[in-house]
């Protein structure tokens, strides 16, 4: 059990990491539950009583009754997608409302965000990024060129933000119909529209950078969820196959307003194989029958899109820089139990550019596409592990993976899981 006050999740890789069994375990041990970073193309999956809760903006913390969920200000929140997911989950989460808290802060995406996205990748064709197309990018774009957005705040001032809504969409439809020859929005439709989102979210949007302030001061403990990974953070990650917000731990701070100093373990997150979906380099895939057997066994397909998720083996190498850049206290492995029956098991150790190793993860994007792993090889094992309940339930070649991963990451692995259930988890900690 963790005695740590205050606690960042955060994924290790380009995301899918199981960060959400994580967060719903932790949850039991924190009063709150934060994300702070991305928006609805995050899918964090929660199993328990034999049923999966697929969520994507309400943090995982949501079926511990007596937890706060706060959407912290890093975000940028679809409020039809947030509405239906309420909606769908509070028979489950008792008084979900009361217990959510939106900040004020956070940015929104519009039916603009979503086509102009989705014409920009088919513009791109083979050079597209394979974006979620949930408007993510674009929305992020806004809230860096300020003009063109619109934080959750504004639905508490409905007659101020209509006129401007309205700017926005004639602005937006200069583009879809000049540059794009497509066509247009109607102001008046998607004010209408959304001004019913803002009315209906409006109990729950408040000032949480203020109200997490006092909760810190109260002693109340913080769990803080992050969602894809730090591989596909926009200033750490493998740019520009990168997702648009801090999806490192170094998005709590600007994600939440709550100061780094006050985080007392971080903890990483992932799989004991590497996966990505989407375009952009991946040095570990494997393109063969194992990259198969991995998908099928580890159910590999994307919970927000459906897509088939690429795999690989775990690549140590790009992991540990992402350990160095959140500064861990601990790894979190999950789907160990998937590696099982394998007929072989690698792990990479660092990457050859030109028969050359590399002496750190390249901020070049045309360095790594050429980059050939160094593979160790590991003894796999043959075992269902998913019965497991103590690290010592595991058979010797599972253990020695993860002493290996522990090595060459350079952080103790403080849990593991081995399968989705919340009892199939090993603690370490
Ligand atoms: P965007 O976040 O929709 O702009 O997509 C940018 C890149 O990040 C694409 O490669 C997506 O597949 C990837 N991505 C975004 N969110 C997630 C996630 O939650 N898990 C895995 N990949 C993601």
């Amino acid at each position: 059990m963790t005695t740590a006050t205050n606690t960042c999740i955060v994924g290790l890789t380009w995301g899918d990491e199981a960060k959400g069994k994580i967060v719903d375990i932790l949850s039991a041990e924190h009063d709150v539950v934060v994300r702070y970073n991305g928006g609805n193309n995050a899918g964090h999956t929660v199993a328990f009583d034999d049923r999966t809760h697929k969520l994507h903006l309400v943090p995982s913390g949501l079926f511990h009754p007596e937890v706060t969920c706060v959407i912290g200000g890093g975000l940028v929140i679809d409020p039809q997608v947030l509405l239906e997911e309420i909606r769908t989950n509070e028979s489950l989460a008792k008084g979900l409302r009361d217990r959510l808290l939106i900040s004020d802060r956070a940015h929104t995406i519009w039916p603009w965000h979503k086509k102009i996205e989705a014409l920009s990748e088919k513009h791109l064709g083979k050079g597209k990024i394979g974006t979620t197309l949930r408007g993510i990018g674009p929305a992020y774009a806004d809230k860096a060129n300020r003009v063109t957005a619109v934080r959750m705040g504004e639905f508490l001032r409905p007659e101020h933000l209509k006129p401007k809504v309205e700017r926005i969409v004639r602005q937006k439809n200069e583009v879809f119909t000049k540059v794009f020859d497509d066509e247009p929005l109607d102001p008046a439709a998607v004010w209408e529209e959304y001004a019913a989102y803002g009315e209906q979210l409006r109990p729950m949007i408040a000032d949480t950078t203020a109200w997490l302030h006092q909760a810190i001061a109260d002693g109340r403990r913080i769990l803080f969820e992050g969602a894809q990974g730090t591989l596909l953070d926009i200033d750490h990650g493998t740019y520009p196959y990168v997702t648009s917000s801090s999806a490192s731990a170094a998005g709590v701070w600007t994600g939440t307003g709550v100061s780094p100093r006050a985080i007392d373990q971080i903890w990483g997150v992932v799989k004991a194989y590497t996966t990505r979906v989407g375009e952009g380099p991946f040095p570990t895939e494997l393109t063969g029958p194992i990259g198969d057997q991995i998908r099928e066994q580890g159910n590999e397909y994307g919970t927000t899109t459906g897509r088939p998720r690429r795999c690989g083996w775990l690549d140590a190498f790009a992991i540990r820089y992402a350990a160095a850049l959140n500064g861990l206290d601990g790894i979190v492995i999950t789907l160990l139990d998937v590696l099982g029956g394998l007929p072989e098991l690698a792990i990479c150790t660092g990457y050859l550019v030109d028969g050359k190793p590399l002496e750190a993860f390249p901020a070049d994007p045309t360095l790594l596409p050429q980059a050939e792993p160094v593979l160790e090889r590991l003894e796999p094992w043959p075992d269902d592990i998913s019965g497991a309940r103590t690290f010592d339930d595991l058979p010797p070649a599972a253990q020695a993976y993860v002493h290996r991963v522990e090595e060459l990451v350079g952080a103790p692995v403080r849990m593991i899981s081995i399968g989705p259930d919340r009892e199939q988890t090993i603690r370490r900690d």
